[in-house]
């Protein structure tokens, strides 16, 4: 399937050349180096197989006391500030005068994946969420802002960013599955996905 039909939703496939998928993803190690990936524990106690961390006033955690966004990594040291790089993409979908406060870094390794859910832990749903995704191709799926009625999957690559805006702001999504080692941009493969918010 091309593309997701749900108003507000938005596929800008390969949005971002070669060049600048290597660039981005030179910036996201820097930001690795500065606030480590980490495996969270969701409030039910289930590990994520998705690893995460975060730039920005905020990241968005998990563990046993719940889903939340924290202005600091649990390391205890303040997320470093979203790259200049990454907001540019923000400022050119979006033409927000707004800047996101969170960017999310999500890194699939073999096997990982995310169930549906909804982007919901934001105070106000008036603003975009803006997702950029690198390295191996991820399996997408989207439904409707209501639990559990009809999904779509699309694959998405490496320099695809996807806008979630208007109705879709809210409707569930998730990454089924990656095709690990699909694409050469990681060395050792994987999937890199960085999710820019507007949290307060
Ligand atoms: C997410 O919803 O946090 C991640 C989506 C993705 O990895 O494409
Ligand atoms: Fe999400």
């Amino acid at each position: 399937m091309a593309h997701l039909r749900v108003a507000g939703f938005d596929v800008h496939k390969s949005y971002l050349d070669l060049a600048a998928q290597k660039s981005l993803l030179d910036v996201v190690r820097g930001l690795v180096t500065k606030a480590p990936l980490m495996a969270l524990t969701t409030p039910g106690g289930k590990k994520m197989s998705v690893r995460m961390t975060a730039a920005g006033r905020y990241g968005w955690i998990t563990d046993q006391q719940g889903y939340r966004y924290d202005p600091m990594h649990p390391n205890g040291t303040p997320w470093p500030e979203i790259p200049e790089d990454i907001l540019r993409i923000w400022n050119e979908l979006t033409g927000y005068d707004r800047e996101p406060d969170c960017c999310l870094i999500n890194f699939y390794g073999e096997g990982a994946r995310m169930g549906l859910h909804q982007d919901k832990d934001e105070k106000s749903f008036d603003w975009p969420v803006v997702s950029v995704s690198l390295g191996d191709e991820g399996l997408f799926r989207m439904g409707g802002v209501a639990r559990g009625g009809k999904t779509q999957s699309i694959w998405v690559q490496s320099g695809d960013v996807v806008v979630m805006d208007g109705a879709a702001r809210l409707a569930h999504h998730g990454v089924d599955r990656i095709r690990f080692g699909s694409s050469t941009l990681l060395p050792k493969g994987g999937r890199i996905n960085l999710t820019l918010r507007v949290v307060s």
